[in-house]
């Protein structure tokens, strides 16, 4: 379990030296994200300014975090590289795959039962790998990883995409792809583009119903899902100083719902006392030591428009209380006028379940502010007129909030008590009041609300809020209740209103736990053996993709034209799929089955170019597999957003799609493109989009040329012999095309340990 304090100081020591070279190369004083990232270059002290937004660099991540459901794969994935140990500290933790139904005890009981050989598969094998395992129930990954492992000015990847969470213990933790994962853990180089850097001044101080949580979704508002692309946000100022560390680790989770690379906060007094809390003073010593290092330089925070590509500035003093939704997390509405938009936009009014915890908002101070209402409503007789469900965040939290009575609070209100794990936030709850496809509103603390995210049903309106705002709501049962001027009828037909919430910090007597959950690998695990059962359905061995044979693509299909909005979770989806993370073959039959048809706006329920029919993607692509004709997948704007999981491109990639061309790209989604060896690329003339009609055929013309800022030309040809030359951009640096020529990256890999 325990965090690598000589690690961490050899980073410190460095981060001095490195730091210090870099504000000489560079010319001026330095943010803090840019003392990070040059102090963590693979290659050692710079000695070049790089280009933020345009410039590929190679960086030596400190840390590897992984979750249950991305974890398969990626392992999989490490176990075809050859290697005897990972390369850099990496844990394991088992939190996806846990269905909320009954509450703890149950609920694990189930999943150990139902996803025994997965849990078995990733425990053999971090046994053998030198992985640290973290059991079923032991927590949910960020709040692990920031209760154990975060450390400021440490540079972490995950193979989750609210990893970001880690910024707020200061550092740059970002989430990739499996096979990002793979590479560091297989002790090469991981390839960032040189991210641009927002700077969020923070003025001012939060009061009353106002939670770090409404900074983010405010930031939300003011950025949308696709502002933050390519970009590390950084908060500074008094405001930031006054908030905990858990509070600003809130507002980093949830920087990945504006696209942004990472988030962060400068080393303060609130991550000192976290540190300290969480049993770590040699870190917090250490920090101290450095600190001028962990936070950015006081003129760039004097000035920060000349340092920063964008500066937005927020005062918390004046900052409301907000509900971000329903379907994106960037609607954002200020509580007071909730009730206006909800009746213009016909938003269900009644709430049927306000859900508390999850990676984002499970902090101990988050509990204690939302068990501050809940007492009260106990407290004045007022009945929850919503269904309660809780998700700690870790066994740690949980213990210590159940000794402190915390949990007790929620219990007297009905609450159900879930898992330490994801459960709702990831579409793992089995529902019990709503089957089918109604019309309801929900509220949770959590951080993604889109379309079927949480129970499967695109007719829940999700909204995202605080934890005490979502106690508050809950208890009132209605969507367009606002504490701070609407009263509730208690059960003795008493008008009663809430108080503002109250929370601690830090649990007074600190933090305790029985059994946290972890297990620590074999010094030597030559001798673990790693299962994975031949006729397993969860569980599949990898087969290298087919290298490129160096020709033009053509006679390429038009498999999908994806209207709008396409994450992550369109093209592979969550919910029930997620028992196939680890067998590509089967996890295939998700392929795109939520992406919009933009010729019929039906989902799942495309032509099929050889026989004219209509049927679900997977089966179409299928059918083309076997016909040995390569396909196209067309779509729109920040094309697969969401969430990290490389399954979006792997998928595509074993079915056999070629080629991924859209209006823009999410980051990671792209990166993962390239490193399974597919063409992601992007239309030069965004209105191209619109010339492409649904039985079309692609040629490329000068695919045989493919080199880094060299434009490929396309020769669309329509059903009526009619043609169109689209031409698109890519981003593949030379190494990224040396990965699109040997069929992925992975393969380029195992030839190079070879060699
Ligand atoms: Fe889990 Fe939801 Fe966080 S899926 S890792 S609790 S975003």
């Amino acid at each position: 379990m325990a965090y690598d304090i000589d690690m961490i100081r050899k980073v410190y020591s460095q981060m001095t030296q490195r730091v210090n070279k870099a504000r000489e190369v560079v010319g001026k004083p330095l943010t803090l994200s840019e003392k990070i990232l040059y102090s963590h270059l693979w290659d050692g002290e710079t000695t070049q300014a790089f280009r933020r937004g345009k410039d590929y660099v190679d960086f030596a991540p400190d840390r590897i975090a992984c979750q249950d459901a991305t974890a398969q794969m990626a392992l999989l994935q490490f176990m075809q590289a050859g290697k005897k140990t990972v390369a850099v500290p990496t844990t394991v933790h088992c939190d996806h795959l846990i269905q909320a139904k009954s509450g703890a005890f149950l609920d694990l009981q189930a999943a150990n039962k139902s996803s025994r050989e997965v849990f078995d598969f990733l425990e053999s094998v971090s046994n053998k790998y030198g992985i640290g395992f973290w059991r079923p129930g032991a927590g949910i990954i960020h709040q692990v990883v920031l209760e154990n492992y975060a450390f400021p000015g440490g540079m972490m990847i995950g193979t989750d995409s609210h990893t970001v969470n880690a910024g707020g213990l200061g550092m740059i933790a970002i989430g990739v792809g499996g096979a990002d994962a793979v590479d560091v853990m297989a002790g090469m180089a991981w390839e960032l583009k040189f991210p641009k850097l927002i700077g969020v001044k923070l003025t001012g101080k939060l009061s009353g119903w106002t939670a770090p949580k409404d900074v983010i979704l405010k930031v939300a508002g003011i950025l949308t899902v696709k502002g933050g692309t390519g970009a590390i946000i950084e908060y500074f100022g008094e405001g930031a100083r006054s908030m905990s560390a858990t509070g600003k680790g809130t507002i980093c989770n949830m920087g990945a719902e504006v696209g942004a690379t990472t988030s962060t906060f400068g080393y303060d007094d609130s991550m000192e006392r976290y540190l300290n809390a969480t049993n770590r003073e040699d870190v917090a010593s250490a920090a101290n030591e450095i600190r001028e290092y962990l936070t950015g330089d006081d003129e760039v925070y004097a000035n920060p428009e000349q340092y920063f590509d964008e500066v937005i500035e927020i005062n918390l003093s004046e900052l409301r209380p907000h509900l971000n939704g329903p379907f994106t997390p960037d609607l954002a509405t200020p509580i007071s006028e909730m009730a206006v938009k909800a009746k213009e936009n016909d938003w269900p009014i009644n709430v049927d379940w306000g859900l508390i915890g999850s990676c984002t908002n499970s902090s101990y101070e988050d509990l204690t502010r939302a068990a501050s209402i809940a007492k009260q409503a106990v407290d004045k007789k007022v009945k929850a007129r919503s269904d309660f469900g809780i998700n700690p965040g870790s066994e740690t939290i949980r213990f210590t909030a159940e000794r402190d009575g915390l949990l007790q609070i929620f219990e007297d209100l009905n609450a159900t008590i879930f898992t330490n794990a994801c459960g709702p936030c990831i579409g793992q709850w089995d529902r019990s009041d709503r089957k089918g496809d109604e019309k309801n509103t929900i509220v949770h603390s959590f951080n993604r609300n889109f379309s079927k995210r949480a129970d499967g049903n695109p007719n829940t309106h999700a909204f995202v809020g605080s934890p005490e705002m979502v106690a508050a709501i809950a208890i009132a049962g209605r969507l367009d209740f606002d504490p701070t001027r609407d009263k509730l009828l208690n059960e003795d037909g008493v008008e009663v209103m809430l108080d503002e919430p109250t929370g601690i910090e830090l649990p007074p007597k600190g933090f305790d736990v029985d059994d946290p959950g972890y297990v620590a690998p074999s010094e030597d695990g030559n001798h673990v053996e790693v299962k994975v059962a031949k006729d397993s359905e969860r569980l599949q061995l990898l087969e290298p993709f087919e290298e490129w044979d160096g020709n033009n693509l053509t006679g390429a299909k038009l498999l999908i034209k994806a209207f709008g909005k396409c994450t992550t979770d369109h093209i592979s989806m969550a919910g029930p799929w997620l028992r196939f993370r680890g067998h590509l073959d089967n996890i295939s039959n998700n392929m795109l089955i939520g992406a919009i048809n933009a010729f019929n706006m039906k989902t799942n329920y495309v032509k099929n170019q050889i026989t004219g029919e209509y049927d679900g993607v997977p089966v179409v692509q299928r059918a083309y597999k076997a016909a040995g004709i390569p396909t196209v997948v067309v779509g729109d704007h920040n094309y697969g957003e969401g969430s990290s999981r490389e399954h979006a491109a792997m998928e595509p990639r074993f079915l056999g799609v070629k080629v991924v061309l859209v209006k823009s790209f999410a980051r990671i989604h792209e990166t993962n493109l390239k490193k399974q060896g597919m063409l992601g690329i992007t239309f030069q003339n965004e209105a191209d989009y619109d010339l492409i009609q649904e039985d079309d055929t692609f040629n490329f013309t000068d695919l045989e040329n493919f080199a880094p800022d060299r434009p490929l030309t396309i020769e669309v040809i329509h059903a009526d012999g009619s043609k169109d030359i689209v031409m698109a951009n890519h981003t593949y640096n030379q190494p990224q095309i040396e990965w699109y020529k040997n069929g992925s990256a992975l393969n380029l890999i195992k030839k190079q340990s070879a060699a």
